[in-house]
């Protein structure tokens, strides 16, 4: 039977954690803030972006929120995040994506101040990551190294294998787990024989987008899975790009899903809020 690694149970600690911080930082004088920024009714953006500003009150920093309609013009939204920028008041600046297919995603990422990038999307913190200089981590493989951590999963030396190579998991996922001293290899769907790569292993990491992909066939025995994916099978029921029955029995430790690693983003996400602020304050 493998270990499951709690990821409601750590991402809690993790918001524990933060609150305390920032209830620090407010004896202090200074008030962490973030602004949350959703334009359009993406239903699932509205859920994710609800979560964020409870995780806030949670840890004591204050949110604005700005409810755009899906109609905003990229003009517009730039217009706002410079208002953002500027102000003083605002540590951290969020804008959930997806945005409407009119406006430039990668345009309105670069607009965010390298020092306000919360989300740690901007090429300044992707570059600051992958030189080891300090800087915003995106919040999901940032949220995976902690589960590793606070598992006693050992990265110094293992073989950590990431199967997937998005801009947002699975290439920062890489950098992370590199300055954690893992040997790491990136897979992806042009990978010639996966299985070969997969099951060599000790640590796996999959985001690939793709319900139950990974079965025991791709997992050596006593690895450690953590499973990134999200999907809702059926009407009730979510699975991960991990097929869970089948590879549990052969690994040491897995996330489940739900309560793997969705829940630990928007915990990464409040603590790299109280980093700008203390960034900003120079402390
Ligand atoms: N949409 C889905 N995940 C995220 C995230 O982590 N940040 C932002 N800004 N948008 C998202």
């Amino acid at each position: 039977m493998a270990e499951l690694i709690d990821g409601k149970k750590i991402s809690k600690d993790i918001k524990d954690e933060t609150k305390e911080k920032v209830a620090a930082l407010l004896e202090k004088g200074i008030e962490t803030s973030l602004a949350v920024i959703l334009v359009g009714n993406d239903p699932a953006s509205s859920v994710y972006v609800a979560n964020k500003k409870k995780a806030c009150e949670y840890t004591g920093i204050r949110s604005l929120s700005y409810e755009l309609p899906e109609e905003t013009t990229e003009e517009e939204l730039l217009k706002l995040i410079d208002e953002l920028n500027a102000d003083k008041t605002v540590n951290g600046i969020l804008v959930q994506l997806p945005l409407p297919k009119h406006i430039n995603e990668d345009a309105v990422i670069k607009r965010i101040s390298p020092d306000k990038d919360v989300d740690g999307f901007h090429p300044e913190s992707v570059g600051r990551l992958s030189i080891g200089e300090r800087g915003f981590q995106s919040c999901t493989p940032a949220g995976v190294i902690q589960l590793l951590k606070r598992s006693d999963v050992k990265i110094e030396g293992a073989e950590c294998v990431v199967v997937g190579r998005s801009n947002i998991v699975g290439k920062p996922m890489a950098m992370l787990l590199i300055r954690e001293n893992g040997t790491v290899t990136v897979c992806h769907s042009r990978t010639k024989d996966l299985r070969e790569v997969t099951k060599r292993a000790d640590i796996l990491v999959v985001a690939i987008g793709k319900p139950e992909f990974i079965d025991a066939s791709y997992v050596k025995e006593g690895a450690v899975v953590i499973d990134v994916g999200i999907h809702r099978k059926g009407e009730k029921k979510l699975c991960g790009d991990v097929d869970f029955a089948s590879v549990e029995p052969v690994c040491s430790k897995i996330t489940p899903v739900p309560g793997g690693v969705g829940p630990m983003t928007i915990a990464m996400l409040m603590n790299n809020c109280y980093e700008a602020a203390v960034m900003q304050n120079k402390l």
